[in-house]
């Protein structure tokens, strides 16, 4: 059976230079294939808000809904560890409110440390959550609940100004007692001074290499058409197979071709006289 990660196994795992691979999931099976497949974590990001429910972005995920997909993601990979992604004004609000969703994450999903995007400005509520005993991931860079007031999915720490604001979050990420943080779409050299800079294992989305990487599923099965961001590599095509499957059994439903005997299921032997006399009492 596969043994869950620890975060002291996460903390090694940086010391020794190992990669961690992780992935994004919003169901059971995608979260047991994931598990059987090896995967070091799965992340139930907020990203289901385009991946899962066709919305334009992350902004209107609720609790309710991550909580409940985060169950079934639970229930399909139980020996793998498993990051809860606070939704958009979960955690806004004030260090109570951040905890108090925090701590439904790990109690009424089991999840095992939650993920919550932003670095300074969002400190308080890191810290308050650690000191509640909950495990807390960083997301620094291109955060995109944020992303109206960053103009846009665009890339962070480009140019000086920016590279500081970035690496000042990922300081204040780590101060407040993060014990890991993800940074997403910045240069490969703020990644990799963060990465040195910062004890805590540095994960990057569209950062270029550090500590391991995360993909959202729908990039790397190829099931989310709608964009592909410049980072995302495909490793399957899952929407061309989906839809020629649909378009076959449209077909095989058309011309009568499915389901076949093997699909049905046969009367008990010795069965068809007395369902003829069945039928005869019904007619006419
Ligand atoms: O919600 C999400 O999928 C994320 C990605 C950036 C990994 O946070």
């Amino acid at each position: 059976m596969k043994k869950k990660l620890t975060r002291w196994d996460l903390a090694e795992m940086k010391t020794k230079g190992e990669q961690v691979a992780w992935v994004t999931a919003y169901d059971f099976p995608t979260a047991s294939f994931a598990e059987q497949a090896g995967m070091d974590m799965i992340l139930v990001g907020d990203s289901m808000g385009m991946v899962v429910f066709g919305y334009d972005g992350t902004v209107p995920v609720t609790m309710e809904q991550c909580l409940m997909i985060c169950k079934a993601v639970r229930s399909g990979a139980p020996n793998t560890w498993v990051i809860g992604d606070m939704p958009f004004m979960s955690y806004h609000v004030s260090p109570e409110q951040a905890v108090e969703n925090a701590g439904r994450f790990i109690k009424e999903a089991a999840m095992d440390c939650i993920k919550l995007e932003g670095g300074v400005r969002v400190s308080a509520q890191i810290r308050k959550i650690v000191d509640a005993g909950i495990l807390v991931m960083g997301h620094i860079g291109l955060t995109p609940q944020s992303s109206a007031a960053l103009g846009g999915f665009k890339a962070q720490g480009r140019d000086v100004a920016s590279a500081r604001a970035v690496i000042e979050d990922a300081l204040a990420v780590q101060e407040a007692g993060a014990f890991a943080m993800l940074v997403e779409g910045v240069p490969q050299e703020v990644t990799t001074f963060i990465a040195q800079k910062c004890h805590i294992p540095v994960y990057g989305i569209g950062a270029g290499l550090c500590d391991g990487q995360v993909q959202v599923v729908g990039d790397l099965l190829g099931l989310f058409t709608a964009f592909s961001p410049k980072f995302a590599k495909k490793y399957a095509d899952l929407a061309q197979i989906e839809t020629e499957a649909f378009k076959k059994y449209i077909d095989e439903v058309k011309n009568k071709a499915y389901p076949a005997s093997e699909h049905m299921y046969p009367l008990k032997k010795g069965e068809d006289e007395a369902l003829q006399k069945l039928f005869e009492e019904y007619a006419g």
